[in-house]
């Protein structure tokens, strides 16, 4: 199916995560994020699974862009995917330890890095519970700075469809 072109089914000899609290916040989704099957539709969610977040997450179309004269499609995560638990319930499961949810826009990564206090965020916080943006210093989320999002021709297929990744 050229629909799973790329998909990762395995990572670290598991084929689901043991760091998060729900099994479907343990789920390995999609590709790495750097490349996707080809032929993609606006309609589509782009299902990826990010190394460094420790988690899968998906984006959806949001424009068409040029860039360098190339026609594509910019896909961004929307807000849910990093919101907090009372926005979107399914993100209690990562709460870690079970139950201690930090804000929107957050994460604990501890349980996937050996246990070092590592907490990732959105770049500014953008997306983020206001109070994060209120008590660092500096912090001035804009969406074209600190959005992220993956702009991909629909055709061209592998390495060569990521345009630009902010
Ligand atoms: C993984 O994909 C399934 C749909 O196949 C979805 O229900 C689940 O929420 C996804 N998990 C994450 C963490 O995005
Ligand atoms: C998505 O769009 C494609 C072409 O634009 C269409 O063929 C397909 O049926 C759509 N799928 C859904 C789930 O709407
Ligand atoms: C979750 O986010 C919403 C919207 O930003 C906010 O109103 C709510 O107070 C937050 N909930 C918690 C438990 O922080």
């Amino acid at each position: 199916n050229f629909n799973d072109l790329i998909v990762i089914v395995f990572f670290c000899v598991c084929s689901k995560l043991d760091w998060w609290t729900s099994d479907e916040c343990n789920m390995i989704n999609g590709t790495n994020g750097g490349s996707f099957h080809p032929v993609i539709t606006k309609n589509e969610t782009l299902y990826m699974f990010s190394s460094d977040l420790c988690r899968s997450l998906y984006a959806l179309y949001e424009e068409d862009v040029t860039v360098k004269g190339i026609p594509g499609y910019r896909f961004s995560p929307p807000s849910e995917v990093f919101a907090n638990q009372t926005v979107n319930p399914a993100n209690a499961g990562f709460c870690v330890p079970a139950g201690n949810c930090l804000g929107s826009g957050v994460l604990n990564v501890s349980p996937c890095k050996q246990g070092a206090p590592i907490v990732m965020s959105t770049p500014h916080f953008y997306q983020a519970d206001e109070k994060y943006v209120q008590d660092v210093f500096g912090m001035r989320p804009k969406k074209e700075q600190h959005q992220t999002a993956i702009d991909i021709n629909p055709v061209i297929i592998s390495t060569l469809i990521i345009l630009s990744r902010q």
